[in-house]
């Protein structure tokens, strides 16, 4: 799949230099704005989880801690990388006991606004998600009950757990956990400068990445990567 990738990256490579002098339509934001949706600069809602500063914080904690594994190596950082693009450039993730798995990690930002999770869509939202990869053999290969137990073993995650979920007798629980981590990565968006483009600003691409645009939607990249994230609106469950 990444060979075929290079391949039809080369290919638009050496077309866009084809057509390197062809003007810019004229109606260019109106076609991609039929195409393509902007990316809001506001922390979008998630369903059945309303999105506070406390979730948050106690989301990117959860995130960042390899102490939700079983071996205490990885956290979710480790294969999600939001320094590396939200993923960790390896062809498979390599997880617990430095077992490789089956499947590239893709980029947690901007995956609020997938149609679902995972390559071949099996978990409906992030909550449902957030809870494969902590009891997956090949990622952190552990237990709920074990999870729960490590932060409650922890009286900083209790109390953060507490101001999330200020409602509840017994917040430090697995559900809560997924919601926690779901409310940070609603805050993982990257509006760009294509973003500003498709909201009305001429000056926000340059004139060759208008001719690109102009090309991907022309040569129909865009009939797979549309929508609010260029892509990420189907299932992908053939050969992984
Ligand atoms: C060992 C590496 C590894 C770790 C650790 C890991 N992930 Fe993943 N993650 C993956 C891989 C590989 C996939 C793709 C799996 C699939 O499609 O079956 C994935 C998929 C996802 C997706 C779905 C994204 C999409 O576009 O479909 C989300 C969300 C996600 N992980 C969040 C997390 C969270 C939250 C944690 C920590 C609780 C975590 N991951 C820990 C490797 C990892
Ligand atoms: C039939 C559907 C389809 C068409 C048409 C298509 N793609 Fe893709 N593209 C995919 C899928 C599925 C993936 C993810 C697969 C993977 O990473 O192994 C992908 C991945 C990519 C990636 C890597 C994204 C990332 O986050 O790693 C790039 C770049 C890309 N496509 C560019 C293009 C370009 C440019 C075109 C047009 C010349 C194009 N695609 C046409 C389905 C398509």
């Amino acid at each position: 799949m990444r060979n075929l990738l290079s391949s039809v990256a080369v290919s638009v490579l050496l077309a866009t230099a084809a057509i390197a002098a062809e003007p810019v339509p004229a109606d260019l934001r109106e076609t991609a704005q039929e195409i393509f949706k902007p990316l809001p600069s506001t922390i979008p809602s998630v369903r059945d989880n309303k999105i506070t500063p406390e979730k948050i914080a106690l989301g990117k904690a959860l995130f960042f801690d390899p102490r939700v594994s079983a071996s205490g190596v990885f956290s979710c950082n480790s294969c999600h990388n939001l320094g590396t693009g939200g993923d960790d450039n390896l062809e498979t993730s390599i997880g617990h006991g430095w077992q490789k798995g089956r499947r590239n990690s893709p980029t947690v930002f901007n995956l609020v606004f997938n149609v679902a999770q995972f390559w071949d869509g099996r978990a409906e939202d992030l909550k449902a998600q957030a809870k494969g990869p902590v009891q997956a053999g090949v990622e952190m290969a552990n237990t709920p009950d074990n999870v729960v137990a490590a932060l409650k073993s922890m009286p900083d995650y209790v109390t953060w757990f507490k101001a999330a979920f200020p409602d509840e007798a017994d917040p430090v629980t697995f559900d809560n956990f997924a919601k926690a981590i779901e409310a940070f990565e609603a805050t993982l968006v990257t509006p760009a400068p294509f973003d500003a483009f498709l909201n009305g600003d001429d000056g926000a691409l340059t004139t060759e990445a208008k001719q690109g645009l102009a090309l991907f939607m022309d040569k129909g990249c865009a009939s797979c990567h549309a929508g609010i994230n260029v892509g990420g609106e189907g299932y992908y469950p053939f050969g992984f």
